[in-house]
């Protein structure tokens, strides 16, 4: 596996393999990698003939309060993982070269509103305009035919869906589904902020989730569910910040006859900001 810190040199290896009409996936990381993203990488490497994986730790979906100093850079382990899984190249740019006029300085990607501003946009302004900027760039580079996308990350991969889609690009995105732990908690990379006491309650989270279904399929109304949610996140233990049932295609709040359905939310547990969302159909399983 090659390790590709520079534009000029992934240019090189992405026009050979673009002569040969080889198809290209990227899998988009900020690395400290676990199983989820090894996940997509998995299916990358099945769809397709060459696996780029990028790891950036992107500054600029980071708020001024947020851990973009704290998060986990392993590059090292992340290396050796990838080169594992038979990734063809790493491309771990520096923040210079990603961003060499600055941040404040830099042409942006902004989905609408109605998309990017509600749920982890509310609590976390910019935060999806930092996501598609990066994505977006990432996406000239490396001109994949595919791109791969977690679901553990449900607004991230709609934005990205309609980014693509708003702005024509050739590209197409694959949403994977999320890997957990044994006991439900979904992997993240954040999760090696949670101390052994905060580790055992963060599965409650995804608990929640399920439990909130169940009382919405028996007949509770959206807000009571939503509520009752909350309350039992803060009885766990959690700060929530929100969990609220939205229409899987846009995350508009749901109508009367919208059936495909999904419940999300996000909580602090700790340093950690956890986030979790579960796929249903409205009167079904
Ligand atoms: P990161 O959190 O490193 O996640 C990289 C990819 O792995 C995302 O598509 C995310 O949804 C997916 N992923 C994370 N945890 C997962 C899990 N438990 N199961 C399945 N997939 C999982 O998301 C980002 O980085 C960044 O925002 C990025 C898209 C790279 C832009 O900077």
């Amino acid at each position: 596996m090659e390790l590709i810190r520079d534009l000029i040199p992934l240019q090189s290896a992405i026009q050979a393999w673009r002569r040969q009409s080889q198809g290209i996936a990227l899998v988009p990381t900020m690395g400290n990698l676990h199983a989820g993203h090894l996940s997509l990488v998995r299916e990358a490497k099945r769809i397709a003939e060459r696996v780029v994986v990028s790891l950036f730790v992107n500054p600029l979906q980071f708020g001024p309060t947020e851990d973009f100093s704290a998060y986990p850079r392993t590059l090292e382990s992340d290396r050796n993982a990838l080169a594992a899984e038979g990734v063809d190249l790493l491309f771990a740019p520096t923040v210079q070269t990603l961003y060499p006029r600055g941040q404040a300085d830099q042409t942006l990607v902004v989905v609408p509103a109605s998309l990017s501003e509600i749920l982890c946009g509310a609590s976390r302004p910019g935060h999806f305009t930092g996501v598609a900027t990066v994505v977006c760039k990432l996406l000239h580079l490396v001109q994949p035919d595919i791109a791969l996308f977690g679901e553990k990350d449900f607004q991230q991969l709609l934005v990205i869906r309609r980014m693509v889609a708003d702005l024509n690009l050739p590209v197409i995105i694959h949403g994977m589904p999320t890997v957990r732990e044994p006991d439900g908690l979904a992997m993240s990379s954040r999760n090696t902020y949670l101390s052994e006491a905060e580790r055992a309650i963060a599965p409650e989270l995804y608990g929640t989730l399920r439990r909130s279904i169940e009382r919405f399929q028996r007949g509770d109304s959206l807000p009571s569910v939503e509520q009752r949610a909350l309350e039992e996140l803060k009885d766990l233990g959690f700060q929530p910040d929100y969990v609220q049932i939205r229409r899987q295609a846009d995350l508009h709040r749901p109508e009367e006859e919208d059936t495909a359905l999904v419940i999300l939310g996000a909580a602090r547990l700790g340093k950690a900001r956890l986030i979790d969302n579960q796929c249903f159909m409205k009167g079904g399983g």
